[in-house]
């Protein structure tokens, strides 16, 4: 019978299997999935697990911060944090191809990964890379039986073929409604498990053209707004996921301060779902989405309309890269 305890001990004595005594890393994310497969690893074996964090510049504002304070005040897990930006911004400079993206964000990851490892390693090698995969990643990067590759899931289709970590992914059969049950049970702060999924690309698959550091910029700052409103109005556990979408190659004419204005447009994309792999688009009250519109329009200079994404999945995906 499915009961946490049980895929708990069942997770934790496979890990140690695998593992033995060998040093493991896990890439922390910040989000749900990877908190909690470090968690189960941790319980297995205990300081041979180092979590490495890497800031790839694609970040939500203040993500970073939080996860260097909050994970650790949980855990006590040792924690390495690598300020990556210049490396993946610089492998992504002019790519506008989302699945290009998405392979160019998995194998830096990896190739941060192997950097860190070595410098952790106290003898030998790090050979083991713990990975919070669900099944829907699986799944929708063509994993599943029969299905098709929808996107590449960084750290799934996305992952470089000259791998040379083994990988520990004590998720890879669970839903997140599962992972977050695990998650609480493993004693993981409620902040933490309720967390609205985040994907590992970032906001690189959230910007509609090529990724710069501008860009970044006016994303990161509407997405903020989006976010406290919505976190404002109380609405956090009514939508699954809301994503905020630049799209930066359009451009419309607006009224803004003084005069004519040509900037861009963002997408605001809240959806309810069970586990991401079909969603509904949220009917959020009209008066909570009016003030993040007014918010965004008022507070971001370079963007000048608002509209709303009323796709369920499918057709759509929850991303729009
Ligand atoms: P889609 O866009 O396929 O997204 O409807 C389904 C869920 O997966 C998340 N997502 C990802 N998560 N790496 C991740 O860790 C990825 O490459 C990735 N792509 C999509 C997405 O945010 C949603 O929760």
């Amino acid at each position: 019978t499915w009961t946490p305890e049980n895929i708990i001990d069942e997770q934790v004595a496979r890990i140690r299997e695998q593992v033995g005594d060998k040093e493991v890393i896990c890439g922390l994310s910040g989000g749900v999935d990877s908190a909690v497969a470090a968690a189960l690893v941790h319980r297995a074996v205990g300081d041979q697990l180092t979590c490495v964090f890497v800031d790839h510049g694609l970040l939500r504002a203040g993500e970073a911060e939080q996860v260097e304070k909050d994970y650790v005040a949980a855990t006590g897990i040792k924690l390495k944090v690598v300020d990556a930006a210049d490396r993946f911004l610089g492998a992504l400079a002019g790519v506008t191809d989302p699945e290009q993206k998405r392979k160019i964000i998995g194998r830096e990851f990896i190739r941060v990964f192997e950097v860190a490892a070595r410098e952790i390693a106290s003898h030998g090698d790090v050979e083991f890379l713990v990975q919070g995969t669900l099944y829907p990643d699986v799944v929708e990067s063509g994993g599943g039986p029969g299905t098709a590759n929808i996107k590449s899931h960084h750290n799934v289709g996305g992952l470089p073929e000259d791998l040379k970590f083994a990988l520990v992914e004590p998720l890879r059969a669970l839903f997140k409604d599962e992972v977050r049950t695990l998650g609480l049970q493993l004693g993981l702060p409620e902040a933490m498990v309720w967390r609205h999924p985040f994907p590992g690309p970032g906001l690189a698959i959230r910007i509609i053209g090529a990724v710069d550091r501008e860009r970044l910029d006016v994303l990161r700052r509407a997405d903020f707004i989006a976010r406290q409103e919505l976190s404002a109005a109380g609405l956090d556990r009514d939508v699954w996921q809301f994503p905020v979408v630049l799209l930066a190659d359009v451009r419309s004419v607006g009224v803004q301060g003084d005069g004519r204005s040509y900037g861009h447009p963002v997408v605001l994309r809240p959806v309810s779902s069970e586990d991401a792999m079909t969603a509904e688009w949220s009917r959020l009250p009209y008066d909570v989405i009016a003030r993040i519109s007014t918010r965004i329009t008022n507070e971001v200079a370079e963007v000048n309309r608002v509209v709303l994404d009323v796709t369920s999945k499918p057709p759509g995906t929850i991303e729009w890269e």
